[in-house]
């Protein structure tokens, strides 16, 4: 049994559920939007590893039956409006802390072929942090200062030539070029409201690089925007990547335990280049399509192994 940890109504998990149950593999969503209210979770975690079931949509699926697990989308739930009580913002707090607290203590321990497992995608969640470390690696990543300090601000924009990007720090909008009027007081004084992160602006191209299992699909992401989220033109190159830049790629997969990862590379006109992130269930059907990559396949393949 596979399970999808998302939902029929989005996009790439059912791209995924509909791929694999061609191919006649035994596959479920597990939504946790829909539990606790509609579907269950039963856990003995003080007897022997995968000791318990999901019930969803009323079938019983032993822990010890998931051969794998691809982890789409954790889905949250709204219990007062499921249930429909009205209750405070505080006991709605509380409630929400212990379903999160039940699906991610068994999701940290539920042993199967998590594509990708909650570490993965827990460390993602304080994207800066993923950042850090990469830089403690040794990768090359671009020069950052998140603050709301305006004298800061100003200090970093002048020891980088005034030549920056700003973007959020966890994500939300997209990266925009530093002006000169991004830096008048009024502007500056908005950041009182929250950290920017600011990074030296790299001027080359974007390269986005699968991982999937042992396999690497790169290619150019040749757009006319600085993000190039913000081009709906942009065209999708397959490209091959430095051997050295070939190995790094695997070596951040590898560190970061992503057995499926869509990293963003951007170059730099001196030809160096610079590691942006890794993202830990990125979209792919988009550039499949374009590329010509065999990704869906590929992450199939790998969901069909079995964890032991
Ligand atoms: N320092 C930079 N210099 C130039 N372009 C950048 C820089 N940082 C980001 N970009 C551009 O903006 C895009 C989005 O940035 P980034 O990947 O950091 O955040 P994000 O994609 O919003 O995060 P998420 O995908 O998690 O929402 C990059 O792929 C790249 O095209
Ligand atoms: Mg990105």
């Amino acid at each position: 049994m596979i399970l999808i940890l998302g939902s029929e109504k989005e996009f790439h998990s059912k791209y995924v559920f509909e791929f694999l149950k061609q191919q006649n593999e035994e596959v479920e969503y597990l939504n946790t939007g829909k539990f606790p209210v509609s579907d269950k979770i039963n856990w003995f975690p003080t007897d022997s590893v995968n000791s318990g079931n999901f019930v969803i949509d009323g079938k019983k699926i032993s822990f010890n039956e998931i051969k794998s697990i691809y982890w789409r989308w954790q889905y949250s739930v709204d219990i007062c409006k499921l249930l429909n009580i009205k209750a405070s913002s505080y006991t709605s707090f509380v409630m929400n802390k212990e379903i999160a607290a039940t699906t991610d203590s068994l999701f940290y321990a539920l042993k199967c072929n998590w594509v990708n497992p909650i570490e993965a995608i827990y460390l993602h969640r304080t994207k800066a942090y993923q950042l850090f470390l990469l830089a403690q690696n040794g990768f090359r990543v671009p020069k950052t200062l998140i603050s709301n300090d305006s004298e800061e601000i100003i200090k970093f924009a002048e020891e980088n030539n005034y030549d920056l990007i700003y973007k959020p720090v966890q994500g939300g909008c997209h990266t925009a070029i530093l002006t000169k009027d991004d830096l008048s007081a009024d502007r500056l004084n908005s950041f009182k409201t929250g950290a920017v992160q600011f990074q030296e602006k790299l001027d080359g191209t974007d390269i986005r690089v699968y991982i999937v299992g042992d396999k690497i699909f790169p290619a150019e992401i040749r757009a006319k925007t600085i993000d190039f989220r913000s081009d709906k033109d942009a065209e999708i190159v397959p490209v091959k990547l430095p051997p050295e830049i070939e190995k790094q790629c695997f070596k951040i997969a590898d560190m970061f335990k992503l057995k499926f990862t869509g990293i963003d590379i951007k170059t730099k006109s001196n030809g160096e280049y610079v590691f942006i992130e890794a993202n830990p269930s990125p979209m792919f059907v988009g550039f499949e399509r374009q590329s010509k990559y065999n990704i869906t396949e590929t992450l199939c393949e790998l969901l069909k192994k079995e964890y032991r």
